[in-house]
């Protein structure tokens, strides 16, 4: 299989500078969706046809299985197809899809080609209610002879409601001679991929059709309106499968997944939960309202509380996260793991049933087990230029409002006073404490305003 993506309109109702098919559903750019479409068929070849927005568009998308093709000037589908045809392998055929239709199904895609084989020529065509704009199918005895584009259409053939979707499948050296002889004598003075079909029929070419099992798969995006829609329909979609796996999602409307979301048995997420890159939620976890999750793991029976930020962490079995807590990248909670409001760890280890609760910085950390980190810590781990360690070992007490001054250690079973300011080890077993000795001023007044002369 060729696939030819079309990816070269200009997008002017967008209103953005950005070209159109980078712009982001589900946070992936439309081309992307595309293009994980197709390549769920292991397509020989992918064509990307680009134009308005120049190398923006391949610079961006990055992706090094593509084969990128220049159309300027954008001359119509016909023409787009037509400087893809260098690139086609003759000996497999080629279906063409368009940049800006983000959500077509792989299943769907997998029955245009059945439908298609090797020797005839498959669209996928819908049913509209309102087929307006849209080139219009026109069969004969059933068979499908032509595609009348809408601004060329008489009023018998606006009246026809199934339309064509642009996605095709067809036989690719038949292909490339119907492109050869297209020509743009029609009301848009355009080279219209759809004239190919009357240019099989003519040959005697079978034209087969297939359609999906949902109108959205074969939505086009042309404005932020229409994205916008898009968004809901695949996040639902994303909702309902979720659902059909056994989550409970409180409020399927109000869930957004932007990337992967792997969840086990009896997992609950609560309303308005964002969940980005790749996530995985084990046995029965719950995540509460309004937290957001970016490439995290959390573990079997983890309770994360709302408004909690998870970014590149892993949370252990039991642990209890949130409210307010941030998790930044690198951080490592272990089971039974306590990490409540405006703490913010990154790049830390903590060890099984250690306990931040309250309001602290821990960076560039090493806890280890049943460690208790008071209100108000804070690791000092960074000098300005550099960045150092903190190591805490089992079972030490780190009292509130504590500074400890990387890099630095505190032994296992250590205690640590409230408002010490570590700067050197603090041995095991010990307390430690860093205090100006309290001391109250016997005779001392109150200052009093004195009256105005
Ligand atoms: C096209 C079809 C129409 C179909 C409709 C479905 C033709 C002539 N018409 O119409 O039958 O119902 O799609 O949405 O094919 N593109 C290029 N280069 C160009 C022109 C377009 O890359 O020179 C790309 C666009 O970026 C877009 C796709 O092709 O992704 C379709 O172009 P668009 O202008 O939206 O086609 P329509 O006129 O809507
Ligand atoms: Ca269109």
């Amino acid at each position: 299989m060729n696939v030819v993506i079309l990816a070269a309109g200009m997008g002017k109702r967008m209103r953005s500078a950005l070209p159109k098919v980078l712009h982001p559903l589900a946070g992936k750019p439309l081309l992307g969706h595309v293009l994980d479409c197709a390549r769920t068929l292991s397509p020989e070849r992918q064509i990307v046809v680009y134009g308005h927005g120049g190398e923006t568009v391949p610079s961006r998308m990055a992706a090094s299985d593509v084969r990128w093709v220049l159309q300027a000037p954008q001359l119509g589908t016909g023409h787009a197809v037509m400087q893809a045809v260098p690139e086609l392998d003759e000996s497999v055929p080629t279906m063409v899809l368009y940049g800006d239709v983000p959500l077509t199904r792989a299943a769907t895609l997998a029955k245009l080609v059945a439908a298609a084989g090797t020797d005839r020529l498959a669209l996928l065509t819908v049913d509209l209610e309102d087929p307006t704009g849209y080139g219009r199918i026109v069969r004969k005895d059933g068979n499908i002879v032509r595609i009348v584009e809408h601004k060329d259409a008489d009023a018998a053939t606006l009246a026809i409601r199934e339309v064509n979707t642009g996605i095709l499948v067809a036989p690719t050296p038949a292909l490339e001679r119907w492109l050869a002889g297209l020509s743009n004598h029609n009301a848009q003075g355009e080279y219209y991929l759809t004239d190919i079909v009357a240019a099989a029929v003519a040959e005697g070419m079978p034209v087969v059709s297939a359609q999906p099992a949902d109108v959205w798969e074969t939505l086009g995006v042309n404005s932020k309106r229409q994205l916008a829609e898009l968004e809901r329909i695949h996040q639902r979609a994303i909702a309902d499968n979720l659902l059909d796996g056994g989550v409970t999602l409180i409020d399927p409307a109000r869930i957004d997944v932007r990337g992967s979301l792997a969840c086990g048995a009896d997992v609950s997420i609560d309303v308005n939960c964002v969940f980005e890159g790749r996530v995985e939620i084990a046995d029965g976890a719950s995540i509460g309202a309004n937290c957001v999750l970016r490439d995290a793991r959390i573990g079997a029976g983890a309770q994360i509380l709302p408004f909690t930020h998870i970014d590149g962490a892993s949370v252990g079995s039991e642990a209890r996260i949130g409210p307010y807590a941030r998790l930044r990248p690198g951080t490592e909670l272990a089971a039974h793991t306590h990490v409540g409001n405006f703490v913010e760890m990154k790049a830390t280890r903590m060890g099984e049933g250690s306990k931040a609760n309250h309001l602290a910085y821990v960076g560039d950390a090493e806890v280890g087990a049943r460690v208790n980190i008071g209100a108000g810590t804070i690791t000092c781990n960074y000098d300005g230029a550099n960045k150092y360690k903190t190591v805490i070992g089992d079972d030490a007490f780190i009292g509130s409002d504590t500074q400890l001054v990387a890099p630095v250690t505190v032994g296992a079973g250590a205690t640590l006073g409230a408002g010490t300011t570590l700067t050197r080890e603090a041995p095991a077993g010990k307390l430690t404490i860093s205090r100006a000795k309290q001391t109250t001023i016997e005779n001392w007044k109150r200052p009093v305003k004195q009256p105005k002369a």
